[in-house]
């Protein structure tokens, strides 16, 4: 395992006691849920302080601009991140999406790594390009090579560690540093590791997302994205998310709150369940290869055991070639793992990926299948796939 920057000890200590801190808890233990929308003043003058402040995190303004959940919510992620502040938004994805507006403008160019969540590809290629920005994908491997695809335009460099799908583990430092160098901004979707496993902003990296919906939240019940930045960043961030107008909901402000008590040892038991059904995976004559960041044969694995403390438990298999009714058939006639696209929940899922490459061709062969593994019983979900991996045959 890598080494990781916040020490076991302080990590436990920071997940129960953080965000906390605000007088409108009382004496209960969990913030409530704040449905506040309008927020009064006594004095015209207080209104107008207020008015003056809406984009300061902690300003009480109107409910859109935040609430003292919300702001709790924010600090305890910038803290757990290592970062100078944080916007709570609506979804994963409009994290993603605020923090690529908030950093390039018509004109500028971004690049894009090969294997981010399709939907980030799909907006750089279907919204920001209908807004003036060139859109270019690079090989997430490419470590310091990135510099040759640097333009003097280049405003924002976009992310994953490890990759949707493929789990490929890029050269965060070299990257971030890469993009330092020439002025354009870092971002890295760190939704996998969660900063249980990695904090990305102290690996040089100026803007990390976070779809909560997944392992921070971790019921498969709320959606809410995190944009957590360095102190550069943070203003201009947190300023185009407010100008959007976009706000995480009052329900799953609460629902994140409570999620991140747990996280830790949800993250653990992520990590040893994913492992074991991982290792199995491996042995299985069906399986041609591990997409995961913890086997040695998956491109950047001596990085994740660099910058990574652990492993989350979302994974790929690349099985051996078969026929879509072979692979729907292994799918279905699972019995514990149910077809879905999000993961992180409490509940095992399976999903078969087809990578979508423009910078560098996929080459693997075979047909890859993505788990999430829940908290169920191990050994009956590797009973399960052992069943269903007969089809595969
Ligand atoms: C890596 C990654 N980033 C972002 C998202 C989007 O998150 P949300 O579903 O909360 O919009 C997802 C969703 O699957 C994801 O896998």
């Amino acid at each position: 395992m890598g080494s990781r920057p916040v020490k076991d000890a302080s990590l436990s200590d920071a997940l129960v006691h953080l965000g906390r801190g605000n007088p409108v808890s009382g004496r209960s233990v969990n913030l409530p849920i704040d449905q506040s929308s309008t927020l009064l003043f006594d004095t015209l003058a207080e209104f107008e302080a207020a008015r003056a402040g809406r984009y300061q995190h902690g300003t009480l303004y109107y409910g859109r601009y935040g609430n003292p959940v919300s702001f709790a919510l924010e600090r305890m992620m910038a803290t757990l991140e290592g970062g100078s502040g944080c916007v709570s938004v609506t979804a994963g994805l409009t994290a993603v999406t605020l923090a690529l507006m908030g950093a390039a403008k018509a004109g500028d160019h971004v690049l894009v790594a090969d294997n981010v969540y399709g939907p980030t590809r799909g907006f750089c290629d279907s919204v920001l390009t209908r807004y003036g920005v060139e859109v270019a994908y690079f090989d997430p491997m490419v470590g310091e090579g990135l510099a040759e695809l640097m333009q003097p335009n280049t405003a924002a460099v976009m992310f994953e560690a490890p990759g949707s799908g493929t789990f490929e583990v890029p050269d965060i430092p070299a990257i971030a540093g890469v993009a330092r160098a020439h002025g354009a901004v870092s971002i890295l979707d760190g939704t996998w590791a969660t900063p249980v496993f990695c904090q990305p902003l102290t690996l040089g990296v100026d803007v990390v997302v976070h779809s909560g919906s997944k392992y921070i939240c971790g019921h498969a019940d709320a959606m809410i994205g995190f944009i957590v930045c360095n102190e550069a960043r943070y203003a201009q961030m947190r300023k185009m998310a407010l100008d959007i107008g976009d706000k995480a909901g009052a329900q799953d402000v609460f629902l994140a709150l409570r999620g991140l008590r747990t996280l830790e040892m949800r993250m653990r038991h992520a990590q040893d369940a994913g492992m074991t059904v991982a290792r199995w995976l491996a042995e299985q004559p069906q399986s041609l290869k591990m997409l995961h960041p913890a086997f040695p044969d998956c491109p950047g694995h001596a990085l994740w055991q660099r910058d990574f403390s652990g492993a989350a438990g979302l994974f790929s298999v690349v099985f051996k070639p078969c026929s879509d009714a072979q692979l729907h058939a292994f799918v279905d006639a699972l019995e514990m793992f149910s077809v879905g696209v999000s993961w992180g929940g409490f509940e095992s899922l399976v999903l078969p990926v087809k990578p979508h490459r423009t910078a560098k061709p996929w080459t693997e062969e075979g047909r890859v299948v993505r788990f999430s593994i829940g908290n169920e019983n191990v050994e009956n979900l590797i009973d399960d796939l052992s069943r269903a991996l007969k089809h595969l045959d």
